[in-house]
């Protein structure tokens, strides 16, 4: 597997978002601007200190490329969170830290199209990122639903304020405030959901806020392969510190060597595939640029669809069963099961 490149990027600003959220708003030198081009929705891999060690913490983008000069990511501090916390508390302009380049596939693959994006909490991140990306960049019309706590606890509300000024066709925003709207239930989210028409979905918020969304969806009978869905798990493993480590050692039982066909960007490559290799390693190994992030089964960046055969997934703490049952495998975490497997980043 090849070993992520760590880069150091400046702190340019810092701003308050509201009592427990801070944005870290990075600086690229000139020769930084490539390797730090991405895509709306995409996230960054930060290196933290912590109790004399260091952890890997993953926050998504809130900027939107081409549009926003700067990379900004938003941090919500979590109760006795360990990297959330020392950030909000600690980053400060002029520091350096440690990042690995943009990554993950929570991203639209076009701009032109009608968005339903649900945002629950700090979930805002990257959906902010594909709002203004679609707005600016794109053609497409954008519903914002934008669940929180209380009034108080809303980020971004004056640049949302200022998008709808801008925009008034083309986006809406439906706020749902819990101190005054009570929880989201999926029935509620779904005679909300069904007021609108809408081509693709993205999710992001906490677990049951999601679970509610993807319920009413259902329940609307929309397809399930238009529905994207990010989620805010802690790394488990440091991949600055030790990129073999976080390949994850468990033996499994080792399967057969298989050939894997990989349909992306509307090409299509053959490989074997050795037995006890997981395919992103096969995938990275022949050369392919194969998006991935922890390498643990936790962060879903490397996910893909199985379109034949079966695989294993050694770990797998980020997918759901309806995901599997849809096709989404973790190739950072897939070990062939049958001779044949084919798989596509494009469907
Ligand atoms: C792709 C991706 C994008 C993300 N984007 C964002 C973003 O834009 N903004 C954002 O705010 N977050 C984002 N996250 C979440 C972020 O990476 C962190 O998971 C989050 O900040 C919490 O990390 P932490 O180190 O503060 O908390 P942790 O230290 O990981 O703790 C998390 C919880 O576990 C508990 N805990 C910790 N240690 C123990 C223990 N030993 N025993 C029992 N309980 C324990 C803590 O009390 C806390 O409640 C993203 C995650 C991913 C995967
Ligand atoms: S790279 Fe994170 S789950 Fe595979």
């Amino acid at each position: 597997m090849t070993a992520p490149t760590i880069h150091r990027l400046r702190v340019a600003e810092v701003i308050e978002e509201t009592a427990d959220a801070r944005s870290v708003v990075f600086a690229l030198e000139p020769h930084q601007k490539e390797r730090f081009s991405y895509k709306p929705g995409q996230f960054l891999t930060l290196h933290i200190p912590h109790d004399g060690a260091s952890l890997a913490r993953c926050y998504s983008l809130a900027s939107a490329p081409d549009i926003d000069s700067a990379l900004k990511i938003t941090v919500k501090r979590v109760d006795r969170g360990r990297g959330s916390n020392w950030l909000c508390d600690h980053a400060q302009t002029g520091a350096e830290i440690e990042v690995l380049e943009p990554s993950g596939v929570f991203t639209p693959k076009a701009l032109d199209r009608k968005f339903l994006l649900i945002a629950g909490g700090s979930g805002i991140t990257p959906v902010m990122s594909i709002l203004k990306s679609v707005l600016g960049r794109g053609t497409g019309d954008v519903v914002l639903f934008y669940a929180n706590r209380d009034e108080d606890s809303v980020i971004f509300r004056a640049e949302l304020l200022e998008l709808l000024a801008r925009h008034p066709d083309r986006l809406s925003v439906a706020h749902w405030i819990e101190s005054t709207d009570g929880l989201p239930t999926s029935d509620r989210l779904r005679e909300h959901f069904s007021a609108f028409h809408f081509d693709e979905v993205f999710v992001c918020g906490p677990g049951p806020f999601m679970n509610c969304a993807r319920d009413a969806l259902r329940a609307i009978h929309f397809p399930r392969e238009r529905v994207h869905i990010e989620r805010f798990n802690s790394l488990g493993s440091n991949p600055f510190e030790s990129v073999l480590a976080a390949r994850g050692t468990d033996p499994v039982a080792v399967p057969r060597a298989s050939t894997v066909v990989v349909e992306k960007d509307g090409a299509t490559q053959t490989f074997s595939w050795p037995g006890d290799q997981r395919l992103l390693d096969v995938l990275t190994t022949n050369g392919m640029k194969a998006p991935s992030s922890c390498s643990e089964g936790v962060c879903a960046a490397c996910e893909c669809r199985l379109t034949e055969g079966r695989v294993e997934m050694v770990n797998n703490q980020v997918l759901e069963d309806e995901d599997i049952e849809a096709g989404y495998i973790l190739t950072c975490q897939a070990l062939p099961l049958t001779d044949t497997v084919r798989i596509s980043y494009d469907s």
